[in-house]
């Protein structure tokens, strides 16, 4: 096909009120700048080049190899934005522009623009929408026979350019041939003092090119992000589009609407999510599975038919047909195999346990490596922090630890071994062996009574 894109990035968006700059700030856990990108490469771009400005090497950090960058270092406004992706002067083809900030626009729509351009052989074609509050945005000016005239910028629009509520959405296809040398005739006569690549479709319209527009189907697709009320709206739109595809894909959602599943994140069929459920970064489920409600799973992989209730998971490998929470924290470095059981207010962290173990209740475990089948009772702690360093606990296959155990890491528990309930473990205890170290116990006959009666005790206690 042949087309090039020039994503234009250089704004601070001033009316974020961040440091970050905008294009980098997240919908459903990706960058703006990435969603871009994505609809870009989706549209059949051969080259894309980003125009970077404010925060520039961040946003090349954030680009990765996924497209050249150049930088506009003073941001005088979108077309000398433009201006600044020369080095596609000699690009034979047409030439998208994308704005970083407009991050829900599809590969369908920019091929449904790009088509009518080349049909229509026009030297730029606009995509536009009809809002019904368009305020903010650029306003695309027809004549009475419908040809598009001009465009203007809420700020320099009159009374009745205000009241069209057919509006520039920024995306545009234009003819390369030309395309740079057209842009340095534009002139920042406007009340930003800005160069506006909007002035070009006047420019073209007003010297007999031809110019076409291209009305997006569904408004919301092409909403520019400029302050964080409009990312909340591309968070919601974004979210429902994941949410909805999922759902077609055969995943049941009880309460979408409270159910935040991020771009990078894949669920399998038949898994069911219930409400206030938050799947980030690149977390994937798998099939038959029921997480929620009240659940957080950040960067984890959850196989098949695993049920998760109100727990939160970071970074960790979950087997199939395990059983996690209520209440469960898992923090990152945690690989469990299959049928494990990790029940209510256990934190694990950096924990390896095989197929079939259980930690049931009430317990921390960290930097450990549990066999399989192993039952941890409730109340156990692995002590794996002496102040300085940590240290690994080691549990072999069918050890059972009994409740209120304390395992003072560097410790190793035998396969077969048992621990008895309350022992602080301070050496290894070998396989098949019983490990006790508690006080033993004494009974003093008849004590409470004779407290009561303030009779003499045969022995008073310690
Ligand atoms: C722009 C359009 C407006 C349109 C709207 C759609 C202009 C003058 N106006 O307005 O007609 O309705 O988008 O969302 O183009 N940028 C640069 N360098 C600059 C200035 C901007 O790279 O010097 C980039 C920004 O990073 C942003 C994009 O261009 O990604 C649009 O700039 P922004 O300032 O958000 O323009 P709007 O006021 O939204
Ligand atoms: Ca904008």
């Amino acid at each position: 096909m042949n087309l090039a894109t020039v994503i234009l990035a250089a704004g601070k968006g001033t009316r974020m009120k961040s440091e970050l700059p905008k294009v980098l700030h997240k919908i459903c856990g990706v960058a703006m700048i990435r969603h871009v990108l994505k609809a870009a490469r989706g549209a059949g771009s051969d080259r894309i080049v980003v125009v970077a400005g404010y925060g520039g090497e961040l946003v090349a950090k954030a680009i990765e190899g996924q497209g050249e960058v150049v930088f506009q270092h003073e941001q005088l406004g979108t077309a000398h934005a433009l201006m600044q992706a020369a080095s596609l002067q000699d690009h034979r083809g047409d030439i998208l522009v994308l704005c970083g900030d407009t991050p829900l626009v599809t590969p369908e729509t920019l091929k449904r623009l790009i088509s009518a351009h080349q049909q229509s052989n026009a030297s730029a074609t606009v995509l536009t929408a009809v809002l019904d509050n368009p305020a903010g945005y650029g306003r695309v000016i027809r004549n009475d026979g419908g040809t598009v005239v001009k465009i203007v910028e809420h700020g320099d629009a009159s009374p009745e350019e205000l009241a069209v509520r057919e509006i520039n959405t920024g995306i545009y296809c234009f003819k390369s041939r030309g395309l740079f040398a057209d842009l340095a005739r534009l002139k920042p006569d406007n009340a930003q003092g800005e160069y506006y690549l909007p002035d070009l479709i006047g420019c073209y319209a007003g010297e007999g090119e031809v110019v076409s527009a291209v009305s997006a189907d569904d408004p919301a697709e092409i909403m520019g992000v400029n302050d964080r009320c409009q990312l909340a709206m591309a968070h919601a739109s974004m979210g429902a589009r994941i949410n909805n595809s999922l759902m077609v894909s055969g995943v049941t959602m009880i309460d979408p609407r409270t159910v935040f599943i991020d771009a990078g994140a894949t669920i399998g069929r038949d898994t069911v999510v219930y409400p206030n459920t938050i799947i980030q970064g690149s977390s994937a489920i798998g099939e038959g599975c029921v997480i929620g409600p009240f659940t957080q799973i950040i960067s984890a992989s959850v196989g098949d038919n695993v049920t998760i209730r109100q727990s939160l998971i970071e970074g960790s490998e979950i087997g199939s047909n395990s059983v996690i929470g209520p209440y469960s924290y898992i923090r990152p470095g945690c690989l469990l195999g299959s049928n494990v059981k990790v029940g209510d207010f256990v934190e694990l962290k950096k924990v390896e346990i095989g197929k079939g173990s259980k930690v049931p209740h009430l317990s921390y475990v960290g930097d450990a490596v549990l066999g399989q089948n192993v039952n941890v009772g409730a109340g156990t702690i692995t002590c794996n922090y002496d102040g300085e360093k940590k240290w690994t606990t080691v549990i072999g296959d069918n050890a059972f630890i009994g409740s209120n155990t304390n395992l003072v890491a560097p410790v190793r528990v035998g396969s077969g071994a048992v621990v008895g309930a309350g022992s602080t473990i301070t050496k290894d205890v070998p396989d098949h062996a019983l490990g006790v170290a508690r006080d033993t116990q004494k009974n003093i006959p008849e004590w409470s009574r004779r407290k009561k009666t303030g009779e003499k005790q045969d022995k008073e206690p310690d």
